[in-house]
């Protein structure tokens, strides 16, 4: 990896800087001053100081994003921006991708990583790391909605859902709505509601396992989440 790149990847310093901290001899690979701001080093081996202090490399990244509307959960796309374009050049780095996938016009809490085995285990249906949206809906929600959600329901296509939390936040004619759920099927809540001749009119991931979404981050807002922070993931 390129010195200025390493800087970077752990949120040190920018590339400019880098080149200036080379320059004035505070950059140190095993023990030697380093040559050039664009020189390869090898993280995981080499011991790199700085002003005399050794950097302890994080392996991986953990990102907490606001996806707003438009923006797709994927790696690639041809048509529209992808989660991974607004990710900040300061936490950008290879092999990030989205730990599941929301809707392209579901907004809200997206983690982006590039620790495989870390997504696996929160993706993995075997877990059941529970996931709360807000909506809103099309129709006034009944006493029989809430128990349907509870029950488990079916959907339209015969897939049974497992036992998932229906609660009015704010009612009314297009209420606005808590829901919970264990398990990630595809379009779930949609299928949900349309399960209850119903329509979800706004959807947005509120929190996944016991870790909420920042709500200092504007929508398209990133920042990178603690270790502990990742345990609240995992309940
Ligand atoms: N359920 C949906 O229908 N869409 C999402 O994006 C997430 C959950």
């Amino acid at each position: 990896m390129r010195l200025d790149k390493f800087f970077a990847s752990q949120s040190l310093a920018s590339r400019k800087e880098v080149k200036e901290l080379v320059k004035k001899g505070l950059v140190k690979i095993n023990g030697i001053p380093a040559r050039s701001s664009d020189m390869t080093i090898t993280p995981e081996e080499d011991v790199i100081l700085l002003n005399g202090k050794t950097i302890s490399y994080k392996e991986h990244i953990y990102i907490m994003m606001n996806k707003p509307q438009g923006v797709v959960s994927a790696t690639e796309d041809n048509l529209h921006a992808t989660v991974l374009d607004l990710v900040p050049p300061e936490l950008f780095r290879k092999g990030l991708f989205p730990a599941g996938r929301l809707d392209k016009d579901t907004v809200g809490f997206v983690l982006v990583t590039d620790d495989g085995d870390f997504a696996h285990r929160m993706l993995s249906p075997k877990k059941h790391v529970s996931k709360t949206y807000e909506a809103i809906i099309s129709d006034a929600v009944s006493p029989e909605d809430i128990s349907a959600f509870q029950e488990g329901l079916q959907l339209k296509d015969g897939t049974l859902c497992l036992r998932a939390e229906l609660k009015v936040l704010e009612p009314g004619k297009q209420p606005l709505v808590q829901i919970v759920i264990h398990e990630g099927k595809y379009h779930q809540i949609k299928r949900m509601f349309e399960a209850r001749g119903k329509k979800v009119l706004f959807l947005k991931r509120t929190k996944i396992g016991n870790l909420s979404l920042d709500e200092n981050l504007a929508p398209g807002e990133c920042k990178e989440i603690l270790h502990k922070e990742l345990d609240q993931i995992l309940e």
